[in-house]
């Protein structure tokens, strides 16, 4: 049976458009956040890289900082130390208007989708293109540029059918791939997928990360992708790192590593102050 993910690669980069931005990657280089300055580190000398084209697997046990470190990527995390380069902007180092500005070129996908339910499916991927907009600009009217790259993007998903329906009305499946397609409607120069199947049963989250696989593949973009679920990394991911309180305990190419090097992930961290 053919699919959206059946479709080739040339014809996607006909279809979607714009490829990703030649900078598009992420570099993080001794990274230490806390949340308050005499609180422990929650992360503790972080290094961690996305190339383009490639999806990287964060595994780590509660705790252990995954979330944090994609919230420092996007300057929502109190960065103490070291640095965090999506492009060629250290989000360490920005404020105001440019760390907007650098906001909207990062796609994020959450496990709840974060979608307004209320609004068609369409409009929810068209606020991609409004990332750094008010809430007025949601009621304004599109260009119709957009909304044709918003319907293609829908396609790209496998989900152009459901474009006049509400949000809400979708299954969990479907409204993640919404989700995906209006991270792409912001030509991001990486996707932060942080635990994007947590919700999702098992045959749809192995449909979800082949999308997020295929997209890395034939747009270029670099994806992270946190997840909790050791097999699921194995099958869809390039590269993985493993967290382990606050620091990377274990990286590599996911074709080297397996199951059991992957638990060491999982022992209880040493108490550190
Ligand atoms: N806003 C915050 N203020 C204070 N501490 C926080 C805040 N956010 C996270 N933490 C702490 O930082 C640590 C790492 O949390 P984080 O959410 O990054 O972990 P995680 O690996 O994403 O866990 P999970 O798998 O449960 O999502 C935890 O000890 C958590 O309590
Ligand atoms: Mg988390």
């Amino acid at each position: 049976m053919s699919t959206p993910l059946d479709i080739r690669s040339t014809e996607l980069s006909q279809r979607i458009g714009a490829p990703a931005p030649a900078d598009a990657r992420v570099s993080v280089r001794g990274l230490r956040v806390r949340y308050a300055p005499d609180a422990p580190f929650v992360l503790d000398g972080v290094d961690l890289d996305v190339h383009a084209g490639e999806v990287v697997a964060l595994l780590g046990s509660s705790g252990s900082g995954k979330s944090t470190l994609m919230k420092a990527m996007t300057g929502f995390a109190p960065i103490v130390s070291g640095t965090a380069t999506v492009g060629d902007v250290d989000v360490a180092h920005v404020r105001g208007r440019r760390l907007r500005a650098l906001r909207a070129q990062v796609g994020q996908v959450f496990q709840q989708f974060n979608l307004i339910g209320r609004l068609p499916v369409l409009t929810n991927v068209l606020t991609g293109s409004l990332h750094d907009a008010g809430p007025l600009n949601l009621l304004g009217t599109f260009r119709s540029a957009d909304r044709a790259r918003a319907l293609e993007l829908l396609d790209r998903v496998g989900i152009a059918h459901k474009a006049n329906d509400e949000a809400r009305s979708l299954s969990g499946g479907q409204q993640q791939r919404v989700a995906i397609a209006r991270a792409l409607m912001q030509n991001p120069r990486v996707i932060l997928a942080d635990e994007p199947v947590a919700s999702l049963d098992p045959a749809m989250s192995r449909t979800v990360l082949e999308l997020l696989q295929s997209i890395a593949r034939d747009e270029g973009i670099p994806v992270l992708v946190s997840l909790h679920v050791v097999p699921l990394a194995l099958a869809h991911s390039d590269r993985i790192v493993g967290l382990r309180a606050g620091r990377v305990e274990i990286e590599g190419c996911t074709a080297d590593l397996d199951e059991s090097e992957l638990a060491s992930v999982y022992t209880d961290p040493a108490r550190r102050s």
